[in-house]
This record gives structure tokens, C-alpha cells and sequence, in this order.
């Protein structure tokens, strides 16, 4: 059984020598969690784990207890952990040349942009770091290429629109269009311009829309906002309506994107094509990096100087890159997240049907969610299935959330989806019963 957050702060071995009975992996958790929070910005809650590895499925604490992972570093190690294309990818690449930044040319770039143009259908693509860093350039984009349709003599403003309950980052123009006000308001002003819309309110998406707006931002399957997937009807309208002006359609792949769904992208479920699809999470397998990728016509809006990154696209990040896609097609993996994904879905579907607390159970592949009837147990639950050494996580506060890497196999959702069910069954057990079941339902 792995830590828990009790056995850690009620610790009486922090500060002072190694006690009968207290391992040296739970004093090394807390004496690293006493140096953090003492040197570092107190951005992060972080769950009270120590990680020193990790091999396929599993990350392995320092006192060598395995984890189940499915939430894979919030979609990010797709390959799982210590996968040896990526190793290999890394091992090569560090020999050579890590770094060189964009004023010279080095293989990687058009090697990664000629996989991504292929796979998502549109033409050029631009490199940065992370989520929120393509989002900002997208959002740039949009600006840039509208303010080009100006001087064309083509009407066309500086408003965006994005979605209620979105999440696209945290940087001043991506946490603009995030929804949730926790995550603006410290930070006002943001940089003007968003109007939300109501998520797949087609009238609401038609009455807000003008020749004011350069673009329609959307995530299309909310990831932070609970997997919640876009309508086909108001995707099919935010495409027919851009169009009409010539603003942008903005597709936010980062957490459906490069295979999880069981396509490259989710939008490709839709048949609809955006103007600008961003990428992020698993494209370099864990090291950082983020890929914007747009039409040739959005293109235009940017020439040299406009807009850069130091780091962004450096050579060891696309040598990893092409070794993640490349993976990822050999095995086909996207196939494969469709097939484990609905198996997946169906035993979820199935502990739904035994479990009244399960109000919902959605998502597509491997970007999964169970909703449960209250927060407090969602946050209990998710204690219970690490007690267990089993990882995922909660979003929206009631919807535990599935991200596993794409090798998750039967044994591990079977193994999930049994503690699940236990759990669900001790805490309704205790609801009903409170002297018997102790203080555990967490309702
Ligand atoms: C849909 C979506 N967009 C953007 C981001 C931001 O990405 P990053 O954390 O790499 O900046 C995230 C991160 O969770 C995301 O899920």
C-alpha cells in the first residue's frame, strides 16, 4: 500500500532522526517537502508521493512501491515510462547537439513539421515549449492575420471567442480564454478581447459572433472542464461561421491531440478541419515541447521577427518527437486506444450501472471520466485508488479523470476498475451505515 497524506503530516520523524518503524522513503518525502516549501513558490499541491522511476505502466517510489499510472504526467508519457525509442531518441540526440536555438537550421524541425502536417492535414507548423505557449502564438496568429484581411480591405476584428468551462493555459493571452475565474482574476487585468461562449450553445455561439472576431478558440473534448466532447452540431456551426468571415477556427489538441482519442486529433472524429490545431502534452514523449500547426493561408500573417522562442523545437526535443510519432504509427497506437479505450469505457459503463454515486461516464479512447455525485467523494476515492497504488485524478471537483499512457492493457484497467469498485462499495457501505463503516465515505 502506498503513503498516504495522514501517515505524512502526522509524522513525528520530520525534523528529527529516523524512528522505529518509519521507513527512510517517508523521511526523505518530508524532508524534501519541508525544504519546498520553504524554497519555492507555493504554486503546487502536490499529492504526498516521491518518485524515483518509472518502467511501462508503473512510476516507482523511493521505497521501490509500484504505482499504476493512468494519468501518465497528465497526458503526457504516452509511451509509458522508460520506453526505449525514447531513451534511444535521447541517448543519440544528447551526443550530438542539444541545443542551437532558431537562428540556425539543425535537422529536427522540418523532420517533426513534415509528420504533424501529414497527420493533421494542414501545411506549417511553428515550435514552442508547451501548451500555453502555442496557444499564445495562436492567439498571435489570429490577431496578426487578421489585422493582414485589414489591410486587404477584408473586415475582420480582434475578438476572440472561447468556450465556458475551457482551460487553454495559463500565460496572459491563454489564460484569457480559460474559463474558470480562479485562474484570471489574481492576475487582472488579462489581455482584453475573449467573450465565452456557452459550451455547445449553438445560439448563444451565433449571437456573439460578428466580423469583431479574428477566432473561435475550442478544446474539442474539454479536458480541465470535466471531457466533456464538443457537439457536432456547434462545431460544424463555429466552422461554417468563421468561414463565412475569414476569422481563424482554433483547435486546443493539446490533451486530446497525437493519438489518444483513438485519431491524430479529435477533430478528425468530426470531419471538420480547423485553421490552426496547437499540440503539446505527449508530442516529445515528456520533453518539453509544443507545436502550432496552420493552414498556408494563416501563414501569411507572420514573417521573420514576429514572432520566437529561444528553446522552442531545439534538437533534442524533435529528435524525441519523431521517435514518440514514429512509435506511436509502428504500433499503431491510436488503433489500439480505440480498442483498450472502449473496453475501458464498457467496464466503467458497467460499474456505473452498480454504483448509483456514478452519475455520468463520457470521454473517447483513452481521454476517459467517471462523474460522481459529489466532491467529496470524487477527492475520497481518489485517496483510496493511491492508498492502492493506483494514480489518476480529479477535475471539475466531482469527475475522476483518465489519462493512461496508450499501453495500458486489460490487466491494468481490469485492476482499476475492481479497486474502483470496492472503494465505491465500502463508501456507500459507510453512508448507510455510519457506525459501522467508520469515517471513511468521504460524502
Ligand atoms: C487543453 C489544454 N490546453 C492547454 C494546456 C496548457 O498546457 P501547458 O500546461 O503545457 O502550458 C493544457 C494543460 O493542461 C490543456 O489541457
Amino acid at each position: 500500500m502506498g503513503i498516504d497524506a495522514k501517515t505524512l503530516t502526522s509524522n513525528p520523524c520530520a525534523g528529527g532522526p529516523v524512528r522505529d518503524g518509519l521507513s527512510s522513503a517517508l523521511c526523505a518525502l518530508i524532508s524534501l517537502r519541508e525544504a519546498e516549501s520553504k524554497l519555492l513558490l507555493g504554486t503546487y499541491d502536490r499529492n504526498p508521493l516521491l518518485f524515483v522511476r518509472g518502467e511501462g505502466m508503473y512510476l516507482i517510489a523511493e521505497d521501490g512501491t509500484r504505482y499504476l499510472d493512468l494519468l501518465s504526467g497528465i497526458g503526457v508519457n504516452a509511451l509509458g515510462y522508460a520506453h526505449p525509442a525514447i531513451e534511444h531518441a535521447i541517448a543519440e540526440q544528447s551526443r550530438k547537439l542539444i541545443h542551437v536555438s532558431n537562428l540556425y537550421y539543425h535537422e529536427g524541425q522540418a523532420a517533426v513539421a513534415a509528420r504533424l502536417t501529414r497527420i493533421t492535414g494542414l501545411d506549417r507548423v511553428f515550435f514552442a515549449n508547451s501548451g500555453t505557449e502555442v496557444n499564445e502564438a495562436a492567439i498571435k496568429l489570429a490577431r496578426a492575420y487578421a489585422g493582414l484581411r485589414r489591410s486587404e480591405g477584408v473586415p475582420l476584428g480582434t475578438k476572440i471567442l472561447a468556450l465556458e468551462n475551457s482551460f487553454h493555459g495559463r500565460t496572459i493571452g491563454a489564460v484569457a480564454a480559460t474559463w474558470k475565474d480562479k485562474y484570471r482574476e489574481p492576475f487582472a487585468p488579462v489581455m482584453p478581447g475573449v467573450e465565452f461562449v456557452r459550451f455547445n450553445d449553438v445560439a448563444d455561439l451565433r449571437a456573439k459572433f460578428s466580423t469583431d472576431v479574428c477566432a473561435v478558440l475550442v478544446e474539442v473534448l474539454q479536458g480541465e472542464g470535466g471531457i466533456q466532447p464538443i457537439s457536432p452540431e456547434f462545431f460544424e456551426t463555429a466552422r461554417d461561421l468563421t468561414r463565412s468571415t475569414g476569422a481563424l477556427l482554433i483547435a486546443d489538441e493539446i490533451q486530446s491531440g497525437m493519438g489518444r482519442t483513438g485519431r491524430w486529433c479529435a477533430y478528425q472524429h468530426y470531419g471538420i478541419l480547423p485553421d490552426v490545431v496547437t499540440l503539446a502534452k505527449p508530442l516529445a514523449g515528456g520533453i518539453p515541447l509544443g507545436a502550432l500547426v496552420c493552414t498556408e493561408e494563416a501563414a501569411r500573417a507572420i514573417h521573420a521577427g514576429m514572432h520566437g522562442t529561444t528553446f522552442g523545437g531545439g534538437p533534442l526535443a524533435c529528435a524525441v518527437a519523431v521517435a514518440v510519432i514514429d512509435t506511436i504509427e509502428r504500433d499503431h497506437l491510436p488503433d489500439h486506444a480505440t480498442s483498450i479505450g472502449t473496453y475501458f469505457r464498457g467496464k466503467l459503463d458497467q460499474l456505473a450501472k452498480n454504483h448509483s454515486s456514478i452519475v455520468d461516464v463520457r470521454g473517447l479512447g483513452l481521454m476517459l471520466a467517471v462523474e460522481l455525485d459529489s466532491a467529496d467523494l470524487a477527492k475520497h476515492v481518489l485517496a483510496e485508488m493511491m492508498r492502492r497504488c493506483i494514480l489518476i485524478n480529479r477535475t471539475s471537483e466531482t469527475v475522476l479523470r483518465f489519462l493512461p499512457p496508450y499501453i495500458l492493457e486489460r490487466e491494468h484497467v481490469d485492476a482499476a476498475v475492481d479497486a474502483l469498485s470496492e472503494i465505491l462499495s465500502e463508501s456507500a457501505f459507510a453512508a448507510a451505515t455510519p457506525t459501522a463503516g467508520g469515517t471513511h465515505s468521504g460524502r
